[in-house]
């Protein structure tokens, strides 16, 4: 048997865009998702987050399911677009009272409430006057960050700012695969900075609050061990991990990404006291990991997410695959805990996310030994003398998967869209059993 010290905390996470709905209720202005869907051919069969898994009527029932499950936490996001509509300016009350509404109704139910500020649903008008390319959209970040802690701040400790990064400037601005769908690599480098200098203005905007930010990260290791492999492996661990890891944790980019990107962008950006803001002193890493990276030299083709990186080829592991592509390698996450460890020692880690798509609906043994796997490998994590304070599981409920629209399914939870049943999948009750004994 394999068990987590008493206090570590297990959850499950979600975010706004993918699972409220009622994008248009109680004065929410629209976001870049809203829009980004609208466009055809941007989400896979047209799908869009409109009703979504209608979480904003019936979050009651949900906290009801997550109560049965025994979280000890919920990790969900705040719509910056239902606080404030337009972006900037007053806050709007209706958007906040549901915040505050699903906040009692977790703390009643003895069910620690762990919210992300900004999980991609940027409000549309910020992305019309320039969006996170520009400095102005760091600020009005801190401008959001300050009005939802004050009115939370008394039933809130563990504040997350930014949910991956990396997603919002790289496949938000280099590959288009995200919204805003844009196709710059040197506006995702400013994306990129600017998000970061918004994560650090946010959590000086929220004293006394317990703050972290979600990065995704992965283990990159190279095909083989010839010199060009291997240089490809540093950068993109450079442009998917260090890029966001050193900034936050050391008040610095690391320097071979500099030199990587020096043909797309000299960071004339970045002004003289942004590293310093950007490593404000934070309580916690949020790790999101789905699977691990084989990289070695060669010629991509069409835009690529690692900027700078064009002659680097991923290269299939030869592992078994989640329905979404995604290979399948537990070993990855403790390699990269233990990496985050030596690396960047002070800092308490929590897997902020970690799950599979399978499309065996309610039956689900593949979902139930993608966890078993993974929860096992944060357990040999901390017996390697990680600091690993919790694990999240991605997701509580099937929800809209982005660009890949609902076909993907993530949840412990099965939502039937056409009628809004939920139903336990059987990785529920798994988990339940792992929460209850914590540990396998
Ligand atoms: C992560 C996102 C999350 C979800 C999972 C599958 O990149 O943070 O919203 O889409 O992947």
């Amino acid at each position: 048997m394999t068990t987590f010290e008493p206090g570590f905390l297990w959850g499950a996470a979600t975010s706004s865009y993918q699972i409220e709905g009622a994008v248009a209720e109680d004065g929410r202005g629209p976001s870049i998702w809203d829009t980004f869907c609208a466009a055809p051919g941007k989400v896979d069969n047209g799908d869009t987050g409109a009703v979504a898994a209608d979480h904003y009527h019936r979050y009651p029932e949900d906290v009801a399911i997550m109560r049965e499950l025994g979280l000890g936490a919920y990790r969900f996001s705040v719509a910056w677009p239902r606080v404030q509509p337009l972006g900037t300016g007053k806050a709007e009350q209706r958007g906040l009272d549901f915040y505050r509404r699903l906040v009692d109704t977790l703390l009643d139910n003895d069910i620690q409430p762990w919210p992300t500020l900004y999980h991609w649903d940027l409000p549309q008008s910020l992305e019309d006057a320039g969006g996170w390319p520009e400095r102005d959209t760091a600020l009005r970040f801190a401008e959001y960050a300050q009005i939802v802690h004050e009115a939370l701040a008394d039933r809130v400790t563990h504040w997350t700012t930014l949910n991956e990064p990396w997603c919002s400037a790289f496949l938000g601005h280099a590959t288009g695969r995200h919204a805003p769908g844009r196709q710059e690599p040197e506006a995702a480098l400013r994306a990129a900075h600017h998000l970061l200098l918004g994560h650090g203005l946010a959590a000086r905007a929220m004293p006394g609050a317990q703050v972290g930010v979600t990065l995704n990260l992965t283990h990159v290791t190279p095909v083989s061990s010839a010199r060009q492999d291997r240089d490809a492996a540093r950068r993109i661990d450079g442009l998917q991990n260090r890029i966001f890891l050193d900034p936050v944790l050391l008040a610095a980019y690391p320097q071979d990404v500099l030199d990587d990107l020096a043909h797309i962008s000299d960071f004339g950006h970045v002004q003289d006291e942004d590293l310093k803001t950007i490593a404000a002193p934070i309580d916690f890493l949020g790790v999101n990991y789905y699977s691990p990276m084989l990289v070695g030299h060669g010629t991509a083709s069409g835009p690529s997410a690692y900027v700078g990186s064009e002659h680097v080829e991923h290269a299939d592991g030869g592992r078994s695959r989640t329905s979404i592509g995604w290979e399948i390698d537990p070993q990855g996450l403790s390699d990269l805990l233990v990496r985050l460890h030596r690396d960047y020692p002070a800092i308490p880690l929590y897997i902020t996310e970690n799950g599979a798509a399978f499309d065996d609906e309610k039956h689900d043994a593949g979902r139930i030994s993608y966890l078993e796997g993974h929860v096992l490998a944060c357990a040999e994590a901390v017996a390697a003398g990680v600091q690993l304070k919790g694990y999240f599981a991605w997701s509580l409920l099937d929800n809209f998967e982005w660009s890949f629209g609902y076909a993907q399914r993530f949840g412990l939870v099965h939502i039937d869209y056409e009628t809004q049943r939920r139903t336990l999948k059987d990785s529920a009750r798994w988990y339940a059993g792992v929460i209850r004994r914590s540990g396998l």
